[in-house]
């Protein structure tokens, strides 16, 4: 039973995987939160709230009592009636005041895991997980707030999301709604975050928390390559294997903020959820609002057994649909490869090339629509331009599937190019604060995904295009940040609902078109990385890590973005040299075994690669075949931080019965005579395993201990690759 309730002392533990969460209802209705980390088996925990009650200044409530709510460990903090900290809930009333009062009314457990209306959400069976939810009341406006938590068995995760209702008899306006608030008696922590730039996403910031509040949070309309919706505290002491570290992930694609506030009473909040900012929400009687999910993981086993239950977690209960655990096909690409300069025969020279070094798919990338030749015009016009594609998309699809491979195509329907006959047509389409003029960005507007006409239209689009060809793949881009965010289709007083309406006018979209092209491997993509979230895994099991291909720069970024992401989302293609983005030159071989570490491809001209470079392939082909189940499924080992050495970075997959690893050392910037041991991680260390590369049996206890030895003088950007096999 992973959710107990004791009556008596109206205690709450939930016993996730290996750790324990508890709270209770105290006797003027309040949840008090009272314990999150390893588990624990008791319930007789209210001894562990703060008996801390000399907050200057501070109200008693409710009948002034000693305890002040400022100090109280709380589940779910409210504005503007005595906790001045960082709330959770703000309800603008019909009285114009926003202080808000919470009170615990009932609860139900259930079986299985809850799902959230028109939000993706990590997803478990009856056998597999259970939901508490608990209904809070503020008696003045009538919002009835249910706080649900799943929790899973085998995971040590706990789910948490907001439903309010307006069970009131007049409307009142949300002004925040978080999806988690989590209250900790110490503020002995590093904050871990992602932050980044395009072509240079998810770099891992670590710093201790201070007296004041820290803020990650997006307000671009996406996830954004600017910060990843994700933070984790972990005491100072914790590495990649050892210490505590309390990760926080939030299921969602839009404006986002996770604030972390310190006191001088040395306590941590975190608070997590939609983006206050440029967010209100008007709920009539009756009406309901729903939180996006926020996922809790707790692990005593260091950053790298945060990541593996995120990796497990988001791979099987939140990936959805036939592709979420099959292995990916090798693709190419075409877009480093041509840009926006091909045309049928330059795609199915490409294509023959591919079939015979033993790539399994064409991807035909931006270009193929409306009149576009570069990006100045045709988004919106989604069939197909003719002139490069003479006879349309059959016959080039039916060609490319002669050759032995599938057909991939490229999307960005959320956006609009003025210069389209869609625009021509649907200049109301666009997403634009009525009275002003919509910024340009990349020669292109948004469009206004709230709308359901727009919805609807992208849909029959697509859905044309999906059935007029055997097309198995589909990228969905987006590539600008959103501005002027204001639907003229809804009243002015409603428009601060712009954003998250927009984000569930997507959802909604790729809900239905995931639905129903059921066997199509659908890839995000944000300009590279600029959406990769947990949100968008539901729909796209893998991701465009980055547009930044450079192999020495995807180091730092596909190992930052595995501090939640799994490697089967990863996705990871071999570009040209010198690099489009950096100019770097690395090795064909580096550039392969960086990208192997994730959904592998190619992105680049094949037709004009080298003979010796398409033996390469062919070989990279059979290594992929070889390792993409070790990869894609197996256990991932951060080894060497690319951000805390710029001389050597490794990491390794491990298969779940522990009979095979492969390792992927890389010297991003050379050293003389620099010792190079490796201590590898996750083996038996009663396996005997042979490294095959060096003809050498070695026990897993002395492969994590004494290590490998690959001391020798390398060249910058040189790597190598060692594939272990249990012996016995
Ligand atoms: C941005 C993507 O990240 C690229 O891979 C490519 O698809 C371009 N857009 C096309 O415009």
């Amino acid at each position: 039973m992973p959710i107990l309730f004791d009556a008596e002392k109206k205690v709450f533990r939930l016993d996730a995987g290996s750790s324990s969460y508890a709270f209770c209802i105290d006797s003027h209705g309040y949840l008090f939160h009272l314990y999150y980390g390893a588990k624990i088996s008791d319930t007789d925990l209210f001894y562990l709230q703060s008996s801390l009650q000399m907050a200057s200044f501070c109200p008693n409530p409710p009948d002034n009592s000693p305890f002040t709510l400022d100090t109280a460990f709380q589940e779910y903090p409210v504005n503007g009636t005595g906790d001045y900290r960082v709330s959770a809930l703000s309800i603008l009333g019909e009285n114009g005041s926003t202080a808000t009062s919470l009170q615990y009314r009932s609860h139900a457990i259930q079986k299985g895991k809850y799902a959230l209306e028109g939000l993706p959400a990590v997803y478990a069976d009856e056998n597999e997980a259970e939901t508490l939810d608990i209904l809070m009341e503020d008696p003045l406006t009538g919002a009835e707030v249910h706080l649900l938590y799943g929790v899973l068995d085998n995971y040590s995760a706990i789910t948490r999301a907001a439903v309010i209702r307006n069970g009131g008899s007049t409307p009142f306006v949300i002004e925040k709604a978080a999806s988690a608030a989590l209250d900790f008696p110490t503020m002995d922590f590093d904050m871990v975050h992602l932050y980044g730039q395009w072509a240079g996403e998810r770099q891992v910031c670590r710093a201790p928390l201070t007296h004041d509040i820290r803020t990650v949070a997006s307000k671009r309309g996406s996830s954004s390559h600017a910060h990843n919706p994700f933070a984790a505290l972990v005491s100072h002491s914790a590495t990649e294997t050892t210490g505590e570290a309390y990760g926080a992930s939030l299921v969602y694609s839009g404006n986002f903020a996770i604030e972390a506030e310190c006191d001088a009473l040395e306590t941590t909040r975190l608070v997590m959820g939609v983006n206050p900012i440029d967010f209100a929400w008007t709920l009539n009687p009756g009406e309901r609002f729903t939180t996006p999910e926020a996922v809790l993981v707790y692990s005593n086993e260091g950053l790298g057994g945060m990541s593996r239950t995120y990796h497990k977690l988001y791979r099987s209960h939140l990936c959805r649909g036939e592709w979420k655990e099959k292995i990916r096909p090798i693709l190419v690409n075409n877009w480093e490869g041509t840009y926006f300069d091909f045309d049928e025969q330059k795609l199915l020279a490409i294509a023959k090339d591919a079939a015979e070094l033993g790539i399994e798919m064409l991807v035909m990338d931006d270009g193929w629509f409306g009149k576009r030749n570069d990006d100045r015009s045709s988004l919106g016009d989604w069939f197909v331009n003719e002139e490069k594609l003479k006879g349309g998309l059959k016959p080039l699809v039916e060609k490319v599937n002669a050759l032995g491979l599938k057909f991939g195509i490229w999307f960005e329907p959320e956006m609009i190019s003025p210069d389209s006959e869609l625009y021509r047509e649907h200049p109301d389409w666009t997403l634009c604060a009525p009275g002003r003029e919509p910024s340009i960005a990349r020669n292109q507007y948004v469009l206004d995904m709230t709308r359901k006409d727009v919805q609807d239209y992208l849909f029959d689009a697509i859905s044309a295009i999906l059935s007029s060809a055997n097309i198995a793949y589909v990228k969905w881009d987006f590539n600008r940040n959103l501005t002027e965010a204001a639907s003229a289709k809804l009243p002015p007083e409603r428009r601060k609902e712009t954003f998250h309406r927009y984000v569930l006018g997507l959802y909604s979209l790729l809900d239905r078109l995931t639905s129903a092209y059921p066997h199509v491997l659908f890839e995000g993509c944000s300009g590279g990385g600029g959406r990769f979230d947990p949100a968008m895994l539901c729909y796209s099991p893998q991701i465009w890590t980055s547009d930044d291909t450079d192999a020495m720069e995807r180091c730092r970024i596909q190992y930052g973005t595995s501090f939640v992401y799994p490697p089967s989302s990863i996705s990871a293609h071999v570009s040209a040299v010198p690099n489009h983005q950096t100019g770097r030159v690395t090795s064909f071989e580096t550039r392969g075994n960086v990208a192997m570490a994730g959904a592998f491809g190619y992105e680049l001209d094949l037709t004009k690669l080298t003979a010796e470079e398409k033996e390469l392939v062919k070989k990279q082909v059979a290594q992929y075949h070889a390792y993409a189940p070790l990869v894609q499924g197996g256990d991932f080992y951060r080894l060497l931080s690319p951000f805390e050495s710029e001389n050597r970075c490794a990491w390794m997959s491990v298969s779940p019965d522990k009979s095979e690893a492969l390792v992927t050392f890389i010297v991003p910037r050379t050293r003389v005579n620099f010792n190079s041991y490796l201590r590898l991680a996750g083996l038996d260390p009663r396996k005997k395993y042979l490294d095959e590369s060096a003809g050498r049996v070695l026990s897993g206890d002395t492969l994590m201990n004494a290590g490998l030895n690959l001391s020798r003088n390398y060249c910058d950007g040189e790597s190598v690759l060692i594939h272990l096999k249990a012996v016995q």
